[in-house]
């Protein structure tokens, strides 16, 4: 979806599964990927963060514990940083139990693989998690996923965004990889200036809903750029930013923002 143009339709918002559809099953797994499409998201969204050797993998929280049993299995690595396990570790852990016991033994993904997971079924919006804290972590991004010919069919066919609240890292990102659409994220209210400053670089701007009103909408899309907003769970919410005319709507339930767009 993209902004309204002058005597087209009115276009479709995009449902966007917010790490996956997390409502469902647990946040960021293969799980959540799978629910997510069965649910018709149009785009899947995603965290990641690098492990101690290096590898990229799908986990929200700097910190394993939340969605793991990180602390029974590694009792003594407190805080549990991501950064501070191999890959081989954090694949030991269970991803699922903490959410519900039929989601047991699910594996924290690894950046391919949950690439490989949404493949041309959906479309992908990235999101590295404080990027500051893993130096060189742009160009990681950049090698790992063009070598994956899922990321590569994504990109050409325009269904791939790399979004980030750290907006010095984005633009460093962008400069290393310009043919990758990006998104500012904002967790307060951007004004015009940093909308027009966006619009010189970045394709989207992403804002919390609470914080932005149909104004932000209009001048997002004057500036040419597009408005995903999150994280919008429910019903009320969904139908004042459908009003609104957003692009997307990033939710923890895409088949309740689905079943609205349905009926209209
Ligand atoms: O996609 C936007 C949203 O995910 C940003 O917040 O903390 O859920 O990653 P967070
Ligand atoms: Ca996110």
């Amino acid at each position: 979806a993209g902004p309204a143009t002058a005597g087209g339709a009115e276009p479709e918002v995009e449902v966007i599964a917010h790490r996956g559809s997390s409502g469902a099953a647990p946040e960021n797994t293969i799980a959540a990927i799978r629910l997510a499409l069965a649910h018709k998201s149009d785009v899947v969204e995603n965290d990641i963060q690098r492990t101690r050797d290096g590898e990229l993998v799908i986990m929200h929280d700097l910190t394993l514990a939340r969605t793991t049993d990180v602390e029974e299995v590694f009792p003594d690595r407190a805080p549990w940083n991501v950064r501070d396990f191999t890959l081989a570790e954090i694949k030991q852990l269970d991803a699922g139990s903490w959410f519900a016991p039929e989601f047991a033994g699910e594996r924290v993904p690894t950046l391919a693989e949950w690439v490989n997971a949404v493949g041309d079924r959906a479309g992908m919006l990235l999101e590295p998690k404080s990027p500051e804290l893993y130096p060189g972590i742009e160009a990681d991004l950049d090698e790992e996923l063009r070598s994956l010919p899922a990321f590569n069919r994504a990109l050409r066919a325009d269904r791939v965004v790399l979004q980030s609240f750290n907006h010095v890292w984005l633009r460093v990102y962008k400069d290393l990889a310009p043919d990758v659409p990006v998104g500012l994220l904002y967790g307060v209210k951007p004004t015009e200036a940093d909308i027009a400053a966006a619009a010189t670089w970045a394709q989207q701007v992403n804002p919390a809903l609470g914080v932005i009103d149909q104004a932000t909408v209009e001048q997002v899309h004057a500036a040419g750029m597009e408005i995903n907003v999150w994280t919008v769970n429910g019903g009320q919410d969904m139908r004042r930013a459908i009003n609104w005319q957003v692009d997307g709507i990033i939710t923890n339930y895409p088949q309740v923002l689905r079943d609205i767009l349905r009926r209209g």
